[in-house]
């Protein structure tokens, strides 16, 4: 039987994958602040075949089986059979053990819209897919997918073939593909799915608080969360759901959480990125997901500075 990656009995809170966002940089601060359980690499593209797996030595160095002692899924985004496979051998030759595929990113321009969200507008191909990929992984391996690709029902369709096939958990975001972000997640979809499941899985979508996880949680049955936009505003929103930070920050403690938050991403975002437009680009994709209504005047001058050191100046006056 495959290692999960979380420890049996817990209820593992999982830091989404983020194409743009959940860099090595930033995965390494929600490490060291608040650990999540379980953390996921960006989704690295996979090319067909005959150009072989694809993956960049960029992607390469990103995988392993650990960052810093938290479990580190390496998620996979593709549409063919045999380039999955080897993708899939490809990153755990260099490190990784547990493989996500992408079945949910609703913006496919790769592969002609065939992968992400677009591998459910042909389910046939995923008798052949998913089996495949399951025999390449010797760890866990899982799915990460919306409801279906416009249908809420289509994925009650499929968990025969994830359960056959040995899928160890699915991460549910339960919005269409064509539905992109609009309107809310449905867990009442989540709940039914769990209930027609033997599988494993995580909650995802639309968790912003401590009582949308909670609730989430209670509603659903799921085993875990996974947190995405809510956990890029606001990082403690982990220990907000262990119960270890205030459920709900009164607006001082928020404004110093921001602070050492965006001046520790600063830093780090320095180490990684090359130059000051890079680094204040990448910072500015994070501020991009904060909407606190009494910060406004802060993060509006920090999303129009031109240089680090403006960037800086309106920082230091959120304090
Ligand atoms: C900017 C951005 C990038 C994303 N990149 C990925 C990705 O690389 N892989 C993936 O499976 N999902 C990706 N997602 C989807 C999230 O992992 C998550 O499923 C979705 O945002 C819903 O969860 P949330 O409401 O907690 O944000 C991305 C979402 C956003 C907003």
């Amino acid at each position: 039987m495959t290692v999960l990656p979380w420890q049996s009995g817990t209820t593992p809170l999982m830091l989404a994958p983020m194409q743009g966002l959940t860099n090595r940089a930033l995965r390494s601060y929600f490490i060291e602040h608040v650990r999540p359980d379980v953390i996921f690499t960006e989704f690295m593209r996979v090319n067909t075949a005959p150009a072989g797996a694809g993956l960049t030595a960029v992607d390469l160095r990103d995988v392993a089986t650990w960052q810093e002692g938290v479990p580190l899924v390496v998620q996979l985004v593709g549409h063919e059979r045999e380039s999955l496979v080897l993708a899939s051998r490809v990153a755990q030759e260099a490190g990784a053990a547990h493989i996500n595929l992408n079945m949910g990113c609703p913006y496919g321009r790769m592969g002609g819209g065939l992968t992400g969200g677009g591998m459910l507008r042909y389910p046939d191909n995923l008798a052949e897919i998913i089996p495949a990929m399951r025999d390449a992984v010797d760890g866990s391996f899982s799915v990460k997918i919306r409801t279906g690709y416009d249908d809420p029902d289509q994925i009650l369709s499929l968990l025969p073939l994830f359960e056959t096939s040995g899928v160890d958990f699915l991460v549910l975001h339960p919005r269409t593909v064509v539905q992109k972000y609009d309107g809310a997640a449905d867990h009442r979809v989540t709940a039914r799915v769990i209930r027609e499941t033997r599988l494993p899985v995580i909650a995802n979508g639309d968790i912003r608080s401590a009582a949308d996880g909670g609730r989430v949680l209670g509603e659903t049955g799921a085993a875990g969360l996974m947190l995405g936009r809510g956990a890029i505003a606001d990082p403690l929103l982990f220990l907000r759901l262990r119960g270890v930070v205030n459920p709900e920050p009164g607006r001082e403690e928020r404004r110093a959480e921001l602070n050492r938050y965006l001046r520790e991403i600063l830093i780090r975002y320095g180490r990684l990125f090359c130059g000051d437009t890079q680094v204040l680009n990448k910072v500015k994709e994070i501020i991009a997901y904060l909407d606190d209504p009494e910060l406004a005047k802060p993060l509006k001058e920090m999303r129009r500075a031109k240089t680090v050191r403006a960037f800086e100046a309106a920082l230091h006056r959120l304090c």
